[in-house]
């Protein structure tokens, strides 16, 4: 008997959708092996075919127009991988209406508008799929979906963003500060068009709302997560955090907390001994505690052309189940998720901080400092001071607490800075 086959369409030929056309031509008889099913590359739109590009397309529909795609009956599965929200959204949606399962790589789609997609996609029973928006090729939606299905998840940790680890892992290597580092990173080719999404924290927001719906089975929306980025982190910090025995992380969270999801993502010092601390460069890592497996931990490349294209390819082979064993009622899995999660506000939650201000060098700075945090019921673990600094008479000093509360800690800074002899750039961020 003839293996069945899926005939793919691609649209959007930059670095993903390339990646996607290799592994499809290259790896067609791979996956033909190891699933009977025959993926066959059909067409692909895009709107520059001058760009050089490496690859053979004489077996595939070439073309500007998307529409000849989403309007082919004989299209199956439409790639998506033009990024942004337009007009992504538009052929996203028009692609579930025509009953065409959809693969992405989108996160802020997914994160922002996941929602609707979800919604038409049911209404046309066909589906949407992406594993490649978080994490690129580490397979963690497919982890958490199928792999961790029988765990409440407790909590996960994540290093979501290629582009600010490898800034932050320069800035600890290499001893560069910020802007040189971001350089290096957009050189590279993995951080967004405009880099402001990666060194916000945005993008791996978008990355923490997609899996915190997964884990949570409940809706979670994007805009009401703690976000903070890492362009106020300086060569300093690094190298008081280094001293210290920890590296500065941002570390996207996600943690059940009395009845509710604590969610943020923020610069984190974690401490060298911890396996996060080891992730560098563009490397992601995600720690993901469950109920009954305990605490695992998924590593892997989280951008790139051949990590992302991996894990679409893994959609589109698990859609193939669903489009040849339909009658079979066989599905690939999915959580169902009917409820908005319940946010904690930050302000509740309790951490342990790195404070670091820059004072004057007179008497009585560490005793003022120290009495407005004991007024905020903050106890202090342990403090440094560098004698002499290059910035004029001003000197840094770092203070780590013990855990407090979020709401005393944002009270008792604003009274700290309120010192004349303290300057207002200081830096807050949470111990790990
Ligand atoms: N800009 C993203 C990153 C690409 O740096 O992680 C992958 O989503």
């Amino acid at each position: 008997m003839r293996n069945q086959q899926v005939n793919v369409g691609i649209i959007g030929l930059g670095t993903v959708g390339t990646g996607v056309a290799r592994v499809l031509l290259q790896q067609r008889e791979l996956l033909e092996t190891r699933t009977q099913v025959l993926f066959n590359l059909k067409a692909i739109s895009e709107l520059d075919w001058e760009k050089e590009r490496d690859i053979d397309l004489s077996t595939v529909k070439c073309t500007t127009n998307a529409d000849e795609l989403l309007n082919d009956p004989d299209i199956d599965v439409i790639v998506e991988t033009i990024g942004g929200f337009e007009p992504a959204f538009s052929f996203v949606s028009k692609a579930l209406k025509n009953r065409k399962h959809v693969v992405t790589a989108n996160k802020a789609l997914i994160a922002t508008r996941g929602r609707e997609l979800f919604e038409i996609a049911q209404e046309n029973d066909v589906k949407i799929l992406f594993e490649a928006s978080v994490g690129g090729g580490i397979p963690i939606i497919q982890g958490l979906r199928e792999g961790l299905i029988a765990n409440n998840i407790e909590r996960i940790y994540g290093i979501l963003n290629g582009t600010s680890n490898y800034i932050l892992t320069k800035m600890h290597k290499e001893n560069l500060e910020f802007s040189e580092a971001l350089k290096g990173a957009q050189e590279n080719g993995f951080a967004e068009a405009d880099p402001t999404l990666d060194i916000s924290g945005g993008d791996a927001a978008h990355k923490l709302t997609i899996l915190s719906s997964i884990a949570s089975n409940s809706f979670v929306s994007f805009e009401s997560l703690y976000v903070e980025g890492i362009t106020g982190i300086t060569k300093v910090d690094i190298n008081f955090a280094k001293s210290l025995g920890y590296t500065i992380k941002l570390l996207a969270v996600y943690r059940v907390f009395n009845g509710g999801l604590d969610l943020r993502v923020h610069p984190t010092l974690v401490e060298n001994k911890h396996l996060l601390a080891a992730v560098s460069n563009e490397m992601n890592a995600i720690l993901v505690k469950g109920d009954f497996v305990g605490n695992t931990m998924f590593y892997g490349p989280g951008a790139g052309e051949r990590p992302t294209a991996s894990a679409i390819v893994s959609d589109i082979v698990a859609l193939a189940y669903d489009l040849l064993l339909k009658d079979e009622k066989y599905r690939t899995p999915t959580i169902k998720t009917t409820t908005d999660a319940k946010l904690i506000p930050i302000d509740e939650i309790t951490n342990r901080f790195y404070l670091r201000f820059f004072t004057r060098d007179i008497p009585g700075v560490l005793t003022k400092i120290s009495g407005v945090l004991a007024e905020y019921g903050i106890s202090i673990s342990s403090m440094v001071q560098l004698e002499t600094h290059e910035k004029d008479n001003y000197i840094p000093i770092v203070l780590l607490t013990h855990e407090a509360l979020e709401k005393s800690m944002k009270q008792a800074l604003e009274k700290i800075i309120k010192f004349e002899f303290v300057k207002d750039d200081y830096l807050r961020l949470r111990i790990f």
